[in-house]
């Protein structure tokens, strides 16, 4: 079999390309590098610079590399972004998986995995989201993931192609520094980045229906994803042809943003209060995933905890963003 992995240079992508091809997946990449880097990818992952939405760039690939399998990463993933820009989010999110299918169906390609969201259930009041809590996208983005998740298993219903998508939460950490997300999205790196401007870090809502106050998220390193689809593809190598299959990727288990911030206090070795600031519209005050369907099927589980995903998205944060963070950090620990 060889995969094809779409958005292989980007941060999921190349640690998918990593662990497919470690275990020994013929493994080919397609990015059109607009946020990805081709140098996370390893010599033996051959990369084609081209989007998902030029149809000939699919075909060729396709054909050049004799793939049988798609594993789907190629999107943008900017929440705020996707409120401001609706109609590029559906065109490149939605309008890419259309072509991508198409070609894929002309293709006869019979194996597709799909990177969806926890985004595409909203804000719902449950204290384990399982694949069963209706779907309710509260941003442009989510929308398009459920949208995408429609479009796949239609397409797979009508093409004969077998499919999963896996719903991933919070992700975040590295499996190597080079590999590190260099983005400033999420609330791993935007602490990081109020303490290397020497800045406190934020918390925004302490006021919620949680333990401490504060919002609830499931953290799943990265490395543990990319092993999600290597389960998720050796399950589609066994099973072409035999339907759909939709996923949580989550460790099940929640940390609050208190807890957060102060573990990366402790990583850092800069422990300096945060400050409370007020809520921002549309955080749910808890999102964590049953992660029983994902066992039961994929026979996979998260095998990394939240420290050890802090502690390398840090040395992945350290190595990109560098000197300054590098001497306060040694400077904590040695007063620390
Ligand atoms: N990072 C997260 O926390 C998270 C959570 C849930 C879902 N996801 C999904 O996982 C996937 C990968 O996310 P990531 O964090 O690695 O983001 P990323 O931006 O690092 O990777 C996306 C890659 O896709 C490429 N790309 C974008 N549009 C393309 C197109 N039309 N054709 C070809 N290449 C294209 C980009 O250049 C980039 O390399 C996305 O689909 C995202 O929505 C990410």
């Amino acid at each position: 079999m060889t995969w094809l992995i779409t958005g292989g240079a980007g941060y999921i992508g190349a640690h998918v390309a990593r662990v497919m091809a470690g275990a020994g997946e013929r493994v080919v990449a397609l990015d059109d590098l607009t946020a990805g880097v081709p140098a996370r990818l390893s010599a033996d992952v051959p990369l084609t610079e081209g989007s998902t939405l030029d149809a000939g760039v699919l075909k060729r690939v396709f054909a050049e590399h004799e793939v049988t399998g798609v594993v789907h990463l190629a999107a943008r993933k900017q929440v705020g972004e996707s409120v401001a820009q609706p109609t590029r989010y559906y065109r490149e999110n939605v309008g890419g998986l259309a072509t991508l299918l198409e070609a894929v169906a002309e293709a006869g390609i019979g194996r597709f995995v799909f990177s969806s969201s926890a985004a595409v259930y909203g804000n719902p009041d449950v204290d384990l989201i399982t694949e069963d809590t209706p779907c309710a996208p509260v941003n442009p983005y989510g929308e398009t993931k459920l949208a995408g998740e429609w479009l796949v298993r239609a397409a797979g219903r009508a093409h004969g192609i077998s499919t999963v998508c896996l719903r991933y939460f919070n992700v975040a950490g590295a499996a190597a520094p080079e590999l590190a997300d260099t983005g400033v999205f999420n609330i791993v790196p935007m602490v990081f980045d109020r303490l290397t401007r020497d800045e406190a870090p934020r918390i925004f809502g302490d006021d919620y229906p949680t333990p401490d106050g504060t919002c609830v998220r499931d953290y799943i390193h990265v490395a543990d994803l990319a092993e999600a689809h290597l389960a998720a593809a050796r399950r589609l190598g066994q099973d072409a042809g035999t339907g759909d299959l939709t996923v949580n990727i989550g460790r099940g288990e929640g940390v609050s943003v208190r807890e957060l911030v102060t573990l990366i206090g402790e990583i850092t070795g800069d422990a300096r209060p945060a400050v409370v600031e007020g809520r921002r519209p549309g955080d749910a005050p808890r999102a964590v995933a049953s992660a029983a369907l994902a066992e039961r099927e994929l026979g996979w589980t998260a095998r990394r905890g939240v420290r050890e995903t802090v502690e390398s998205a840090w040395q992945g944060w350290l190595l990109h963003h560098g000197g300054r963070a590098a001497d306060r950090t040694t400077t904590g620990r040695t007063t620390g």
